[in-house]
């Protein structure tokens, strides 16, 4: 059988890349296959009793909440910046770097156990590498109440996303799913990829700062996300190209996706309506003071002042940068009960379609959400 890193030397037409697929078993379908997915009456395939995790299910409500209001944050990295040994929290773990200034993989440290100390430290850790990723978590297991008021509320107020699905009564939890018979997340099938890279929300005024992610239930293989570091972005640019970028501000829409549940997909619920927020180009971190660039496809539409042809070539250049450079980016790969934790201030990132629920089981997680600063560019 000849791989794709082996030498091509049979004609095309008889060179096969993957091995047949086996005779696929046949997979009743069941459950949700409309729009408009109520967990109660189209749970099918999931009312598995012996799922665990059934109140983490997705649910959509008719909920309505009034426009978010500004708030206070004071980052809890901050008082780490106090403390004589920073990564004390990682004292006992096994720590390792993705990549030299990107992304840390840590096993040893359960995030359950870490008090307040322990969680600025953990506020810095993320702030300065990015993203990290938690290994062997007893977290998946905790109640709600606990994810919700002793964790993801110690880092900022808790965002509720406007379209997305929900755990019955906690809709302070965004989730991500995909089974067989439906999806939330991912739709793409008018497109050639599932990559969408994205900061999360930016069209809110406040947008998120420490953001957890953690799964349920995932593929055995496939489903990593894929993380960029805005940081190093902004710093590949010419001086004179990122001091431009620093006289800019862009606006950043949440209609769209509004729209896109407005027109009865996912859930079809728009629980708050949009908004549109201008933010700095180049944003300052609060707790590291480095600057990293703050644009993403997925929210950000245009440059203020700018003419079309201008805004448009500048924010595509910078989102293709942002896509291509592998050598800033980090791919993720989820082991049962691993927590991921990410600055959604200095990274994008894109979930990875590449798994078949049908044939490699169902992805189910949860994102955790705390709002931050409104962003700003700090003066030289
Ligand atoms: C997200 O976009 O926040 C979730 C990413 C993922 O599902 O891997």
């Amino acid at each position: 059988m000849a791989t794709i890193t082996e030498t091509i030397t049979e004609p095309l037409t008889t060179l096969r890349l993957r091995p047949e697929s086996p005779e696929k078993p046949a997979v009743e379908k069941k459950g949700f296959t409309g729009t408009k997915y109520d967990h109660d009456k189209d749970a099918g395939g999931e009312k598995d009793t012996n799922y665990p995790y059934t109140w983490a299910l997705p649910t959509f409500n008719n909920e309505k909440y009034p426009p978010l209001t500004p708030f206070e944050h004071k980052d809890p990295g901050l008082e780490a910046l106090k403390h004589e040994n920073p990564r004390e929290f990682l004292q006992g773990g096994d720590v390792s770097e993705l990549t030299p200034r990107f992304g840390s993989d840590v096993s040893g440290v359960q995030l359950t156990q870490l008090d307040a100390r322990g969680k600025q430290q953990l506020a810095r850790f993320v702030a300065e590498r990015g993203i990290v990723v938690f290994r062997d978590q007893d977290f998946i297991d905790q109640s709600p109440e606990w994810f919700l008021n002793d964790w993801g509320s110690f880092f900022g107020r808790l965002h509720i996303h406007p379209t997305s699905s929900h755990p019955k009564d906690h809709p302070e939890f965004h989730l991500v799913y995909r089974d067989m018979s439906k999806t939330f997340n991912y739709e793409f099938t008018d497109r050639f990829t599932s990559s969408v890279w994205h900061s999360d929300v930016t069209y809110e005024e406040q947008p998120p700062g420490l953001t957890t992610l953690f799964l349920f239930d995932s593929p055995a293989s496939g489903g990593d996300t894929a993380y960029v570091s805005q940081v190093e972005a902004y710093k590949r640019l010419s001086p004179s190209f990122r001091s431009y970028l620093e006289t800019l501000s862009a606006v950043h829409s949440g209609v769209e996706q509004a729209n896109f549940s407005r027109a009865g997909n996912r859930g079809g619920t728009v629980r708050r309506e949009p908004v549109e927020n201008v933010h700095p180009i180049v944003r300052t971190h609060p707790v590291t003071g480095e600057k990293a660039l703050f644009v993403n496809k997925q929210f950000t539409r245009y440059i203020v002042g700018l003419k079309k042809e201008e805004s448009d070539t500048i924010l595509n250049l910078l989102y293709d940068h942002q896509a291509k450079g592998v050598d800033f980016q980090v791919r993720v790969k989820w082991t049962p009960k691993a927590v991921v934790l990410w600055d959604n201030r200095i990274t994008a990132h894109s979930a990875i379609v590449d798994f078949d629920s049908e044939q490699d089981g169902r992805r189910h997680g949860a994102r955790i959400t705390p709002q931050a600063e409104r962003p700003y560019l700090a003066k030289a």
